[in-house]
């Protein structure tokens, strides 16, 4: 797999709208479907820190919000490495791609199920 360039521009373009206040790291993500669509997501913080969302959850979010689910989002790129709970997130909706920007400034491209594996089931 190759890094999802065209992608993570619209993540990095998405980014200088994020609400990031308290860390002042701001964070964007581009989720594109099956059918081209793509969904942007920003982190968006809270004074009560923990109430906070990351980009990755809101562009996820935001598909649902339009429509698509688990299987039909072919691509997420984000400009940080996902963390955790954006892992699992990922492997919820079975992302076939997810590019990102670690944190030494490397592109890196992995699906969601090799980002965490023996993901949660319920
Ligand atoms: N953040 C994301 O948006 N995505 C991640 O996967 C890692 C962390 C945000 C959360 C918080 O607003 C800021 O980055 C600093 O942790």
């Amino acid at each position: 797999m190759t890094p999802d360039r065209e992608l993570l521009a619209r993540a990095e373009a998405a980014a200088a709208r994020a609400y990031a206040p308290y860390s002042r790291f701001r964070v964007g993500a581009a989720a594109r479907a099956r059918d081209g669509t793509v969904l942007t997501g920003v982190n968006v913080e809270n004074a009560a820190y923990p109430l906070g969302v990351c980009a990755e959850r809101a562009a996820l979010a935001r598909a649902v919000g339009e429509g698509y689910g688990p299987g039909e989002l072919e691509a997420l790129a984000v400009t940080a490495s996902p963390c955790g709970g954006c892992r699992q997130w990922l492997a919820e909706f079975r992302v076939d791609a997810v590019t990102y920007r670690r944190a030494d400034g490397e592109l890196a491209v992995a699906t969601a199920a090799d980002l965490l594996p023996d993901t949660f089931q319920l």
